[in-house]
């Protein structure tokens, strides 16, 4: 397991980070992002949804918890998730996330609240303040992501 880091200089980075997942991303890939209130997690979905293909606006999910995407809209069936208003680790479950990664990609959003049911096999990645208009993202790559997660640049 590999852990590096990448400096985000403004939004237009992070959207490019969440880019060059898009190049790599498969059914059942389990991508958990990490990070504070406002560290930019939805601005990485949103580049990683447009260079899939989708050409919408891409919403926050914290109200609906989960939003699915499909084909044709983009190349790949994606369920952008975020947990921050989950309570209680039991709803989760209701949730249906392990179904969903028999079809689907998953971007879970403040995955923290899985506590050990996230899965091992799940790209970890965290964004973190660097300085006042940047971020850094950091990353473990478990053995399902060695060769495609960090991006060749
Ligand atoms: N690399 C960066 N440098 C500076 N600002 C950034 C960077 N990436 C994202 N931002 C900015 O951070 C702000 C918050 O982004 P975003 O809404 O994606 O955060 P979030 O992590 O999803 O927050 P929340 O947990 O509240 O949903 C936005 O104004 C975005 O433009
Ligand atoms: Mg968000």
């Amino acid at each position: 397991m590999t852990e590096h880091s990448l400096h985000l200089e403004g939004p237009e980075a992070t959207a490019a980070a969440g880019a060059a997942l898009a190049a790599v991303l498969r059914i059942g890939d389990v991508v958990a992002l990490s990070g504070d209130l406002g560290a930019g997690k939805t601005c990485f979905a949103r580049g990683l949804l447009h260079a899939l293909g989708f050409a919408g606006e891409v919403p926050s999910p914290s109200f609906p918890i989960v939003i699915p995407y499909a084909p044709p809209e983009l190349r790949l069936p994606l369920w952008h998730v975020d947990l921050y208003r989950i309570d209680d680790p039991e709803e989760i479950e209701e949730l249906g996330l392990d179904e969903a990664r028999a079809d689907s990609a998953l971007l879970i959003e403040w995955p923290e609240r899985m506590g050990a049911r996230l899965w091992p096999d799940a790209l970890r990645l965290t964004i973190d303040r660097d300085g006042p208009d940047a971020r850094r993202l950091t990353w473990t790559a478990p053995a399902p992501w060695e060769g495609r997660w960090p991006p060749r640049t």
